[in-house]
């Protein structure tokens, strides 16, 4: 028996498919890389802008087709997508083939929705319950790197941003919790852990018991072992001076910092509810950098929100190339149902959001491009990750800063620190070679 796995949207997903995939190999499926062959086949949905969620109707859609091959398939639509009002529904009366439908919350009901399944009986469940996520088994694929929850959901509600109503209110992991997944993961030969929340510097703010961010990290810091520590995603408004003070302490967490922009005008800020200024951010950015001068700092952007003028975006071009972003993922907004931006005035029509996001890009570009020749003749220490997919017989990593480079090693060395000096530089992409063994 097997299953297979489409996932869309950020790493949290990538994460949640983990955990799907250990209850799908503990009830005894295994992994296949074709949907075809698939006897249980999940789709782990994203809804952050409107071109995911038409891409994955039109991939469900396909299904269709699959099940008059083999009817006996199971189809499951979860994560945020399920979780939308009214799209449970939706699913039932326009993709009647799909068997299970489950919300971001209650993965721990998949085993009996397939149970389900199996008897020819449809299931669907998007309430919003609340289960121990450290109770799955994952079944990772991403050695040498580990994602780890720390929080889930979000309270922040930009006026913009769905996930709030998908992913629900922020809980907390307990401390120990996340301590003992990372020890275990240590302890397995994992090289590089990445903490995840949809706001990582509120973690511990509903735990009552003084647990904060940056105590987390101290405790990760003082572990003992040759690892890499990172984090994602910290909000301007809430990364604190200690937490730059505990990345500055301890060798382990990396010198990256994924910082979300969104846009480099106040007022926009005022209206996707943001709570910073454009001020406040640069002010950030020399705290992190006066601490941290090495820092590499991504950041995500959206261009063409309601109410955007041109002002407002040469604002944002301006804020690129000033703070220097190691790199940039950059977004047109969409439309979401729900949000408060939905109903704002003055969208932005399409052909103005495509000039702005055209421009854009090049902007950061350039930035890019010009961080990478800086780079040239310098070496850095790089954990071998895997292979590069573009390119045959190349490995890949990333330096401290969150740089990648691919460079040619053995299959072998992945798992291992190697140090690289950077010999040629194509805009966003570095290419080395290992100058010392690896330790
Ligand atoms: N439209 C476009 N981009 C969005 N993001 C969140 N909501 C929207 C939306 N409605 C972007 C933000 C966020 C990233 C994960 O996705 O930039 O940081
Ligand atoms: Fe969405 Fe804002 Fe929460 Fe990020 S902080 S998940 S952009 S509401």
């Amino acid at each position: 028996m097997n299953y297979f796995i489409h996932t869309y949207g950020c790493q949290m997903n990538i994460h949640d498919s983990e955990k799907i995939a250990g209850i799908l190999e503990q009830l005894g499926y295994e992994a296949c890389d074709k949907a075809e062959l698939a006897d249980v086949i999940v789709f782990n949905t994203c809804c952050i802008r409107e071109t995911a969620e038409q891409k994955i109707y039109g991939h469900i859609g396909a299904i269709k087709k699959l099940k008059r091959t083999n009817p006996n398939m199971i189809a499951v639509v979860c994560g945020c997508m399920s979780q939308q009002e009214g799209v449970a529904e939706k699913i039932r009366t326009s993709y009647p083939f799909i068997d299970v439908v489950l919300g971001t919350s209650n993965l721990n009901l998949l085993k009996e929705a397939l149970v389900s399944a199996q008897k020819k009986k449809k299931y669907s469940n998007v309430e919003f319950l609340k289960y121990r996520e450290e109770d799955f088994y994952e079944a990772r694929t991403s050695y040498p790197n580990a994602w780890v929850n720390i929080n889930y959901g979000c309270n922040n509600f930009c006026t913009y941003c769905i996930v709030p109503y998908v992913r629900g209110r922020e809980r907390s992991r307990p401390l120990e919790d996340v301590m003992t997944e990372i020890r275990r993961l240590l302890a397995d030969g994992y090289k590089e852990i990445t903490l995840l929340g949809q706001n990582v510097n509120s973690y511990g703010h509903d735990l009552d018991n003084g647990v904060t961010f940056a105590s987390l990290l101290h405790e990760i810091g003082k572990t003992d072992g040759k690892f890499r520590l990172r984090f994602m995603t910290s909000h301007p408004k809430d990364l604190s001076q200690d937490v730059i003070d505990a990345i500055a302490e301890y060798p382990t967490i990396c010198n990256n910092i994924h910082l979300p922009v969104q846009s480099g005008s106040t007022e926009i800020l005022r209206r996707m509810n943001r709570r910073y200024t454009r001020d406040d951010y640069f002010a950030l950015i020399d705290k992190i950098r006066a601490k941290l001068p090495d820092v590499g700092i991504t950041t995500d952007i959206m261009v063409g929100f309601p109410g955007e003028t041109e002002q407002d975006f040469e604002d944002t071009l301006d804020l690129v190339r000033r703070v220097k972003f190691s790199s940039a993922f950059c977004f047109v907004y969409s439309r979401r149902k729900g949000t408060p931006a939905y109903s704002m005035n003055d969208q932005i029509p399409y052909p103005v959001k495509k000039d702005r996001i055209t421009r854009l890009l090049s902007c950061q570009n350039e930035v890019t491009k010009q961080i990478s020749r800086s780079m040239l003749g310098l070496r850095y220490e790089v954990l071998v990750e895997g292979e590069n997919s573009h390119y045959q017989n190349t490995m890949c990593g990333r330096t401290e800063s969150g740089r990648l480079v691919n460079f040619k090693c053995d299959k072998s060395q992945i798992g291992q620190f190697v140090t690289v000096e950077i010999e040629r530089a194509n805009s966003a992409t570095l290419w080395g070679n290992i100058i010392t063994e690896a330790q």
